[in-house]
């Protein structure tokens, strides 16, 4: 039985990791602080290792790997709100950068032989360029202290791997929706909030024409990626949009959520907001000439989200 850590797997994104994994038959070991994540989100399985503790936490950390010689290590645990990191900058640097860095150190100094770490970055570095679609080798302008942590950690876990031997690979997700989806999160927030309203007959704001853009991503077309990354020797020493490669403007995702909840929503709309990115898409060939297609159409994908709420 293959050893998998999942840092963050009770998040939305690492416990729909973890369904899949023990369905694979591997053991998974999560540590996660439940600062976001949920304990309900993982599988009652004799083959998940829950430890509610911080990736900060060096001492554990270093044991944890040192002891259990983990085969492949999902570095996703993070403050993934924006807003959280403009707030507290240097606390959620910690998380979003120096716990990893510390976990790289870890498996270089006992050299530890991880078949592959793969950390978990985001769209966010792109910032606000206007240039699309959004390629791996378009313009990096991170505009927050997350995306700062999260291109940095990038180079860090792409570099340890070429300077050290570590195979390593990077993802950058777009907006990743569905179930157990956290309603904070600033990436499907909207999508979220549109439910709620559509539930609660409470209006809806749009900011702006409502023609803005975003590349979402169903989370089992974001599953079915990372499973492809790890698995592929090819992808070592390189960062992966993680997309559809389609953009779906906030128009069109009401009158598709309307269409599923078989309800009308109440939309008031209001100024743009300063500082909002209008479009968003990313190009998927990088993924997509390792064989990957995204499955989910977001037809589809919002009915299967909204039947789950
Ligand atoms: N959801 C998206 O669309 C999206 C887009 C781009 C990048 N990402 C990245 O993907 C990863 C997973 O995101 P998600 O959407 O599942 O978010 P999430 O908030 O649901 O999951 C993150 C998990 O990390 C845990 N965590 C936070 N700080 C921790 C700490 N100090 N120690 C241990 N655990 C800690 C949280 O409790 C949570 O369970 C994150 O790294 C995020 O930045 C997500």
């Amino acid at each position: 039985m293959e050893k998998i850590l999942v840092t963050g797997g009770a998040g939305f994104i690492g416990s729909n990791l973890v369904d899949k994994l023990v369905q694979k038959d591997c053991e998974v070991y999560v540590v996660d602080d439940l600062s976001m994540g949920k304990r309900s989100n993982l599988p009652r399985s004799e083959h998940v290792h829950f430890f509610q503790r911080s990736i900060i936490d060096f001492d554990f950390m270093e044991k944890l790997l040192v002891r259990e010689q983990f085969e492949y290590i999902f570095l996703m645990a993070a403050v993934a709100s924006v807003a959280d990191t403009v707030v507290h900058p240097y606390s959620t640097h910690r998380v979003n950068q120096d716990a990893d860095v510390f976990l790289l150190e870890v498996i270089r100094k006992n050299n530890l032989k991880p078949k592959k770490v793969l950390f978990t970055s985001s769209a966010a570095v792109y910032g606000d360029d206007p240039q699309l679609p959004k390629g791996e080798m378009s313009r990096i302008n991170p505009l927050s202290p997350y995306a700062i942590d999260k291109y940095a950690t990038e180079r860090f876990v792409i570099n340890y791997g070429k300077l050290y031997g570590i195979n390593t690979v990077a993802t950058r997700f777009f907006n990743v929706y569905g179930p157990k989806q956290n309603p904070k999160s600033p990436y499907s927030g909207v999508l979220s909030i549109i439910a709620d309203c559509l539930s609660s007959g409470s209006p809806f704001n749009v900011f702006g024409d409502g023609e803005q853009t975003r590349d979402f991503v169903y989370i089992d077309d974001v599953v079915a990626a990372l499973m492809l990354l790890i698995r592929s020797e090819n992808t070592n020493g390189y960062v992966y949009n993680v997309a559809t490669g389609i953009s779906t403007d906030l128009n069109e995702v009401i009158s598709i959520f309307e269409k599923v909840s078989e309800k009308k929503l109440t939309v008031v709309h209001k100024d743009p907001r300063k500082g909002d990115i209008k479009y968003s898409v990313a190009d998927v060939t990088r993924l997509s000439n390792l064989g990957y297609e995204a499955m989910v159409p977001i037809t589809v994908g919002l009915r299967r989200y909204w039947n789950f709420l």
